[in-house]
């Protein structure tokens, strides 16, 4: 079957026949050993894409394109205003680099299955660290540089890494973080232990390191060069841990096979991107949005990838995003919407974009969190391409809703909406009883199954929590967002139904946050709500109730328990505000009423739970949200 190019057609023929659509798409990638189905089923029952054959995403990004005529184009272009740094590697540089470290690697007992945490900023020593594992089919497990040691060392417990690789510390604004004390803190609250620390010097903040555990970076440059091992698809690529409802990470599982066919297709078919342009994704390797679209999408396709290490305003200032694209010629944009609100707070008319040439974009994609429309305009109008919302997850690793702009006669984007299902999703909108609502109708966003290649197959060394995603509604993936599709098909996400957030394109745990805040030993009882914040998406706020006797004073407590989230999730957490309360609103049965707190933090209108225990707890509370300036609690219930 040859891929369609019109967007109604393939996503028809996605869904009609999913194994047909994926193997054609399979046949464009160069396989060491073809697989026997496209699609089957594993003991567990879970959908499995390619299985019986082999290739390796390293070979694929790297070796293909050097011996296919990219030797010398850019494959990475770094840009680093914090370290003011500028460097272009080829496809030949990146894969001499990345063959000469899988030889460290190896040198090091790295082998076929191993995992190995990498630790570091967007820094091209991390990228070729990625590379090389999947290079020799180690499993990577990038832990984003913004987490505290506690969140490192759940993480290392659960990967279980042979060797952890990280820089000796990296830059925010003009702060210097060296790693390495976080490490060492790491290290010692794990019961794992890697047999190996491999450090990448950076001249700015050197590192000392441990005789006899730790490496440096550029040592392991000297080994010779190894070729790529094939790998069955379904050999995992890499393990990226992501917040759930609980203070335990789920570490998603991406294979080797599904996702190279799948960020090869959503590269052509979603951003319309072809071999030699260049993407500028302006976001973080520790993310999924860094591992597909910084990473391996562009590398996947031939295309050269801005890796930039800062901030979008601030270094040095607004107009960095419109520099990188015009220095490079990015044809794609891609950033979270919390990006182009800074960006806008500080350059409200758009000057700065003014300064530069701007012509060789031909649309934005933004993802992470909705993009309210009020910032979708405002970038439309001010850059003159169009503006793409899509949304997707580290569960699905490439977008479920989208304007496929690579496919003919896709709907036109639209502000607030997502889009619309991309081809190889079948997007549902189900009410509690699982069963599909009509047009127009607000309810919990699922998949049909089978998910299409490059969609997690399970959570690393747990199964029993990956199924929690299929049990709710038998033959679907339930997302944990909410949303609607109107009537002309347009999906809108609205945010979660669970305990999740999204802080600055950050995904959070509330559990997890609350979790710390009852490990005080003043506090009986906590919510931790995410309230609407106008550049952030959404911060987190803590209610707590102090055990009896309690006397320490709120701001003392305040202090404390700030304190206590920014070290052990990290600063990325933003909890800045705790408010002292009586009690808690609940249901009789015991539930707290959260999402009723977070309604009346936010000044939404709400109707009160018939099942409350005690309504007029919600008087009491809102006085003291309105007293600490907490959230917008003006309004009343109706
Ligand atoms: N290492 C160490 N600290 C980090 C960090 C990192 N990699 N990333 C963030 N932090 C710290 C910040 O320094 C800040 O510390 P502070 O409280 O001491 O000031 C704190 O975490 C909060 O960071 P952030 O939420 O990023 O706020 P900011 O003011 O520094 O920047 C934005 C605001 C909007 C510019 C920034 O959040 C951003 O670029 N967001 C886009 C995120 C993104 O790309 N997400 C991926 C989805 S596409
Ligand atoms: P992450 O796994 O970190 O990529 O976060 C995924 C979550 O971010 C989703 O479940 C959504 O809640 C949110 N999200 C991502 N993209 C969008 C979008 N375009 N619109 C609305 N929410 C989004």
């Amino acid at each position: 079957m040859q891929p369609t190019s019109s967007y109604a057609a393939a996503h028809a023929a996605s869904l009609a026949d999913p194994a047909a659509f994926w193997a054609a798409e399979a046949t464009r990638l160069p396989w060491d050993t073809p697989f026997a189905e496209a699609l089957s089923q594993d003991e567990n029952g879970t959908d499995r894409w390619f299985r019986g054959g082999e290739l390796n995403t390293s070979y694929l990004c790297l070796d293909y394109h050097v011996a296919h005529g990219r030797a010398d184009q850019p494959a990475l272009y770094y840009d680093s205003p914090v370290t003011r740094t500028r460097r272009a590697y080829t496809y030949a540089e990146l894969l001499e680099l990345t063959a000469r470290f899988a030889g460290g690697l190896r040198a090091l007992g790295v082998e076929l299955g191993d995992r190995v945490i990498i630790y570091m900023p967007n820094m091209p020593e991390a990228v070729v660290a990625m590379l090389a594992c999947a290079r020799l089919g180690a499993i990577h497990s990038v832990v984003f540089g913004g987490f505290a040691p506690h969140e490192l060392a759940v993480r290392i417990d659960d990967a279980r890494p042979k060797v952890l690789i990280c820089a000796s510390g990296g830059r925010e604004f003009d702060r210097v973080i060296p790693y390495l004390p976080l490490v060492a803190e790491a290290l010692a609250k794990a019961r794992h232990q890697p047999a190996r620390v491999v450090v990448s010097q950076r001249d700015f903040v050197p590192a000392e390191l441990l005789p006899g555990r730790d490496v440096d970076f550029l040592a392991l440059l000297q080994a010779a060069p190894v070729p790529a091992v094939p790998v069955p698809a379904t050999h995992p690529l890499y393990i990226l841990y992501t917040s759930g409802t609980t203070g335990r990470p789920k570490g998603v599982v991406r294979e080797h096979g599904g996702h190279a066919v799948a960020l090869h297709y959503s590269m052509r078919a979603i951003y319309g991107l072809a071999p030699g342009e260049t993407i500028f994704t302006g976001s973080d390797i520790g993310w999924a949005v860094g591992h597909s679209y910084i990473v391996y999408g562009p590398l996947l396709l031939g295309c050269s990838s801005v890796l930039y290490e800062g901030k979008p305003v601030r270094t040095p200032d607004a107009g960095t995003f419109w520099r990188l694209v015009a220095d490079y010629r990015a044809s794609v944009l891609f950033t979270a919407p919390t990006a182009i609100r800074a960006i806008k707070k500080e350059d409200p008319e758009g000057r700065l974009a003014q300064q530069y040439d701007l012509s060789s974009l031909r649309a934005l994609y933004v993802a992470g969190e909705r993009c309210d429309p009020a910032t979708y305009t405002w970038a439309a109008d001010l850059l003159g391409v169009p503006v793409v919302d899509h949304w997707w997850q580290t569960e699905s690793g490439w977008p479920m809703l989208a304007t496929a702009r690579g496919l003919a006669g896709a709907p036109a984007p639209r502000a607030g909406s997502a889009g619309h299902p991309v081809p190889g999703y079948d997007v549902q909108v189900l009410d509690e009883a699982g069963q599909p609502v009509p047009a127009g109708t607000t309810g919990l966003v699922a998949l049909r199954l089978p998910l299409p290649p490059g969609c997690f197959s399970t959570l690393w060394q747990d199964e029993e929590r990956y199924q929690d995603y299929l049990r709710p509604y038998p033959g679907y993936y339930l997302s944990g967002d909410g949303g609607y599709r109107d009537a002309e098909g347009y999906c809108y996400i609205m945010g979660r139904v669970d305990d999740v957030i999204n802080v600055a394109g950050h995904r959070l745990s509330t559990g997890e946050i609350e979790e710390i805040l009852a490990a005080h030993p003043a506090v009986a009882e906590c919510a931790v709500l995410g309230l609407a914040d106008p550049l952030k998406g959404q911060v987190p706020a803590g209610l707590v109730v102090l055990k009896d006797g309690q006397t320490i004073g709120e701001e003392q407590l305040e202090r404390e328990l700030v304190a206590a989230v920014r070290g052990q999730i990290g600063a990325l957490a933003c909890l800045r505000q705790v408010l002292v309360v009586a009690r808690l609103p609940k249901t009789r049965s015991g539930k707290i009423l959260r999402k009723t707190l977070r309604q009346l933090a936010d000044g939404e209108d709400f109707n009160l739970p018939a099942t409350i225990d005690d309504p007029l707890i919600l008087d009491e509370i809102r006085a003291g949200l309105v007293r600490r300036g907490v959230g917008q609690a003006f309004s009343a219930p109706s």
